[in-house]
């Protein structure tokens, strides 16, 4: 088994990325150790502008994150996908194998290159291109894909089924979708119809993974509620927005589902269940920030950490590339 999963390199991360995609990856790695790659995602990033040193910034930082996070490199391979050219290398040669009525059918396309689509780049077009690549390269077995992404890996099948047809090889196993637990979305701290977001102007709304312990607690106390006591079942929490998030975030960090915390609560007022959520809150998401500021203050060891995880991922590609380079006929 081989698992390969990817995420775009983004800066000032928060509680929801943290629950919503962040520990998925922690948990694949435990159920599936010395099995996974995970990669930063940053040639995908660039089919949108981004500023040089925002994107280094951000690399170093998501790196910094999974691995306060419990990413191990001793059990996963964590790189960035620039620092491994047998990327773009296969890309350009997968490029030759899809076609265009394929990419035409990509819906994500559409939505993200928006009314300007002669605007947008030639990336952006063949980015699910790229992503194909991204985990044929490694012979990849399961892919973690969200609703957003089976699309794309439908097509990596087609290519891969194409490409062993046509060279008559049987060089790319097909990869299976790996569908995660269904994540949390969780919602700004400050506006229960908005999801938490690091574009969100308010610092209030979110709680950072680098908030120090106070912060945590002050961000809780101060988030938008109702006077209303908390109700026995999840049904009656429909038009509360705010307490329902709270609720969520609060069976998210402790494992339980929403149904279980309410049953624990239910008639108690938020003086009583903000402290308790600030407490499990800054139990999780404390330590993993006093982590995560240490790994920012040694951006040296995130970057060999990060060079040593590219070289573990080209001992593997390479003599994929060579195989696929060889059927080709190079
Ligand atoms: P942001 O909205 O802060 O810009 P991104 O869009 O960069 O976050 O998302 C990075 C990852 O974090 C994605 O996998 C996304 O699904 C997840 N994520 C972001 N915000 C939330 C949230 N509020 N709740 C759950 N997951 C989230
Ligand atoms: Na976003």
């Amino acid at each position: 088994m081989r698992v390969v999963s990817g995420i775009q390199p983004t800066g000032n991360l928060h509680l929801g990325n943290y629950l919503g995609a962040i520990r998925n990856w922690v948990t694949m790695q435990d159920a599936h150790p010395g099995q996974c790659l995970f990669f930063l995602a940053d040639l995908h990033a660039i089919t949108l502008f981004q500023d040089p040193a925002s994107l280094t910034a951000s690399t170093r930082e998501m790196a910094a994150a999974l691995m306060a996070s419990g990413i191990d490199p001793a059990k996963s391979i964590l790189f960035n996908q620039a620092r491994v050219p047998e990327h773009a290398q296969l890309a350009w040669i997968l490029s030759c194998t899809a076609r265009i009525g394929w990419l035409n059918r990509m819906t994500q396309f559409k939505e993200k290159s928006g009314k300007d689509r002669e605007g947008a780049s030639i990336g952006l077009y063949t980015y699910p291109v790229l992503q194909a690549a991204d985990v044929l390269l490694y012979k990849a077995t399961h892919v973690p894909v969200g609703d957003d992404q089976k699309q794309h890996l439908e097509l990596a099948r087609d290519i891969a089924t194409k490409f062993n047809n046509d060279f008559a090889v049987e060089l790319f196993p097909l990869p299976e979708p790996i569908i995660p637990a269904a994540a949390p979305r969780i919602r700004s701290l400050r506006d229960g119809s908005a999801k938490m977001s690091k574009s969100d102007p308010s610092d209030m709304s979110r709680i950072n993974l680098n908030d120090d312990a106070d912060s945590i607690a002050a961000k809780i106390r101060k988030a938008k509620t109702d006077p209303a006591p908390l109700p026995d079942t999840l049904a009656e929490l429909a038009e509360r927005p705010e307490a329902r998030n709270l609720v969520d975030i609060y069976a998210s960090l402790s494992g339980e589902t929403p149904d279980a915390v309410l049953a624990r609560f239910a008639g108690q007022g938020f003086g009583a269940f903000k402290p308790a959520l600030a407490e499990l809150t800054v139990e999780t998401i404390a330590p993993i920030g006093a982590k995560f500021r240490a790994l920012l203050a040694q951006p040296e060891v995130v970057d060999a950490a990060l060079a040593a995880g590219g070289e573990a991922a080209r001992a593997i590609a390479a003599p994929v590339l060579a195989e696929v380079q060889a059927a080709v006929g190079f």
